[in-house]
């Protein structure tokens, strides 16, 4: 490895124009005087009010936790105002100290004041994840699915940028659900930030005891990758949609590399669900996602996502049917209940390849589920009118539901639950949707069947970095970078991972084309093991020549091989009876944080809710340094072969090959393997009704 080469072959980069108040102010912690409140900016979309779930007494308590943030002479002012915050918003999201000198984004990594390059890639990521064209709700720190905090309030945003500013290459900075501890010391090879979120004694792990320590401020749900400073917008689902498609139609509808001619029914058109829209199209596929809600639906029109807006279920059949005929790619917005086309469908006997659902029935009496006997502005009001006569409807459209599924099955229609709980809550409502054993559903999900045994088991998932330099020209070259690596690891890999290998060089090759970028100069694609240490490698050489002109930042989200536990997604083709055990992420967690991430996060909760998941993450800052190989090359083997030998360990056979490969390529790699019992032999035990 050569010393950091600083000559670069990049023109200057004009740093934008606020860079230099964000460089002046973004260090000053909370001043010792009374800022000026900046008032509510409607021009960026709120957080809903939460739930009032606070007795007079810990009322109180949330205030004087508030209130320790500032000094006691600001008291009397303040607390009127934070009074006034819980009463309206349910939270003390301390509006006045949002700071308003600069605006809230990414800049480039020299522009952040710090002590060491490492603190100023995390402010980076944390402007990145509350800047108002990435974030949902910016100005109450949620990034994503509705309560995905980064800080609980800006108090802690701004003890958290002032440490940062003031850290040096021997400290870590330690943070719970939000709140800076505080700086304490350690050493270079530490990471410098430990973040955990929502981190609870199990007991105490319900949604009314997240309500409440969230209402006082002293825990928040991180989601994964809004409280790791890891999140880069919509690219990330539908890369992983577009995977989960492609493979779905290969597994049961006959494709190869594309979906022409094969038809994929959906619905819903919101955070989430909005990517099937454009994975469908980028896949080929000729498509129809339903939408009740006419505003979600336009918006994905306006956005490019949905080919063409459809108001009534035969036009939109007729059009998904001459998209077959014609072999084109078309996403077909039917605005109106799933219900409803599915069951026009049985009546006309359409061919429905796959069939799946992403409705929000994670959140079944709350708007998550819209019932088909009455139209969304009716079905919003009765919600909270006659919440006992929203829930029977629910529950008899989910049965209506699971009978068009089951009639369109028969005829040879595949379909999954794509981790919305759709099988579960059909289920708790009396639908058909169980197997004949009654043990299991009829139907897989989309990890059981599909991203476990086909991505996870073989070390494939979502690995993403981000170009420091904010300059699209970086983000270019490391793309070429990472092709080229794919390339030749598919020139001659087995053939059980060659297909991931090329659908993700397809990927990355149309990714300029798709502009998914928002925010910042952010890529993902999924790769292995050894994929993630060589495209990692090459570009910390890339940084060290100056091919690349700044420091990347690699990271992933959850759904992954190794980070999360996660017993209905994840970890849903776990079948030894471990998937209710968090052992796997736990371990994630502290194992990268000694094998050299730049800092690491566990969090309960992420993507299906809180108490429900554990998962842990990473970020890692690569400088072009012989440091940052070293740190790579021992945390990304780690990060990815701890699940991997999990999932043999398990008895799943891609995970027994993948993991006998990674100890062939590192003989320092030694693991605990499973002996195969014979069916025979263990059923002739424990015969009987229990
Ligand atoms: N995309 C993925 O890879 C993925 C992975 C795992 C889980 N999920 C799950 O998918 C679900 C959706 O997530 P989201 O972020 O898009 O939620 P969301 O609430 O933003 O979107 C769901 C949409 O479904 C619509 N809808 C509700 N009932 C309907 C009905 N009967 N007919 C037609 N449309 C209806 C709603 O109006 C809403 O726009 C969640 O439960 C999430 O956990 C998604």
């Amino acid at each position: 490895m050569k010393a950091i080469n600083k000559a670069s072959p990049h023109p200057q980069l004009t740093m934008p124009s606020d860079a230099d108040a964000m460089r002046a102010y973004v260090g000053e912690g909370i001043p010792e005087h009374l800022l000026e409140h900046p008032g509510i900016d409607d021009s960026v979309d709120h957080a809903p009010p939460r739930r009032q779930v606070l007795t007079n007494a810990e009322k109180r308590l949330a205030l004087r936790n508030a209130l320790r943030y500032f000094p006691t002479r600001l008291h009397s002012q303040l607390s009127v105002e934070f009074a006034k915050e819980l009463n309206e918003y349910g939270r003390i999201w301390m509006m006045r100290y949002r700071p308003t000198q600069y605006e809230m984004k990414a800049y480039h990594i020299d522009a952040y004041p710090a002590k060491c390059k490492q603190a100023a890639a995390i402010m980076l990521m944390i402007h990145n994840n509350l800047d108002s064209a990435v974030a949902q709700f910016p100005h109450e720190l949620i990034t994503y699915g509705g309560n995905g905090a980064v800080f609980q309030n800006w108090a802690q945003y701004r003890l958290v940028m002032k440490y940062l500013s003031e850290m040096e290459d021997d400290q870590t900075l330690v943070i719970y659900s939000g709140h800076p501890l505080g700086l304490f010391p350690s050493h270079s090879d530490a990471p410098r930030v430990v973040v955990t979120n929502g981190m609870v004694i199990p007991n105490y792990s319900s949604q009314d005891d997240y309500d409440r320590f969230n209402a006082l401020g002293v825990s928040q749900y991180g989601q994964m990758t809004a409280g790791s400073y890891m999140y880069i917008g919509p690219q990330g689902i539908v890369h992983g949609t577009t995977i989960t498609v492609l493979n779905a139609a290969r597994m049961h509808a006959g494709a190869t590399d594309s979906l022409s001619g094969i038809t994929f029914v959906t619905s819903g058109l919101g955070g989430m669900s909005g990517a099937q829209a454009k994975a469908a199209v980028i896949a080929g596929a000729a498509s129809i996602i339903s939408e009740v809600n006419p505003h979600a639906a336009h918006k994905r029109h306006q956005q490019g996502w949905l080919s063409v807006i459809a108001d009534d279920v035969d036009d939109a059949i007729d059009r998904m049917e001459a998209a077959k005929a014609s072999g084109d790619a078309i996403s077909i917005g039917h605005i109106g209940n799933i219900v409803d086309l599915l069951e026009r469908m049985v009546e006309r006997g359409t061919s429905v390849d796959l069939l799946s659902d992403q409705t929000s029935l994670h959140n079944p009496w709350q708007g998550g589920y819209y019932p088909v006997t009455m139209d969304f502005e009716a079905g919003k009001e009765m919600m909270s009118s006659n919440p006992a006569e929203f829930k029977a409807a629910v529950q008899e459209s989910l049965r209506r539901h699971a009978a068009a599924v089951n009639s369109l099955t028969e005829s040879g229609t595949y379909f999954w639950d794509y981790g919305n709980a759709f099988l579960l809550e059909a289920g708790r409502a009396g639908a058909d949707v169980m197997s004949d054993d009654g043990l299991s559903f009829r139907y897989p999900s989309y990890v059981e069947d599909i991203m476990g045994p086909l991505c996870f088991d073989f070390g494939f998932g979502p690995f993403r970095w981000v170009c420091t330099s904010c300059d699209p020209l970086d983000l270019k070259r490391s793309d070429a970078i990472a092709t080229r690596v794919l390339k030749e690891m598919a020139a001659n890999s087995s053939r059980d991972i060659q297909q991931q290998m090329l659908d993700n060089i397809r990927w990355i090759e149309q990714a300029g084309a798709n502009e998914m970028v928002v925010g910042s100069q952010a890529r993902i694609l999924y790769a292995n093991a050894a994929g993630r240490k060589r495209i990692a490698k090459e570009f910390n050489d890339a940084i060290n020549s100056g091919l690349i002109s700044a420091p990347i930042v690699l990271g992933r989200d959850h759904h992954d091989v190794s980070g999360t536990d996660s017993p209905y997604r994840e970890t849903a083709n776990i079948h030894d009876g471990s998937m209710f055990t968090a052992d796997m992420a736990v371990q994630n967690f502290v194992g990268d944080s000694f094998r050299g991430a730049t800092w690491v996060s566990l969090h309960n909760g992420g993507g299906v809710g809180w108490g429900e998941v554990i998962n842990g993450g990473f970020g890692m800052v690569l400088d072009g340094s012989a440091d940052s190989e070293r740190k790579l090359l021992s945390m990304l083997d780690w990060d990815v072969n701890n699940g991997i030998t999990r999932r043999a360990w398990a008895r799943n056979d891609g995970a027994i090959s993948a993991i006998k490969r990674a100890m062939i390529e590192n003989p320092k790699i030694k693991v605990t393997l499973p002996n195969q019992a014979e069916d025979k032999l263990i059923d002739s035990f424990f015969r009987g009704e229990d």
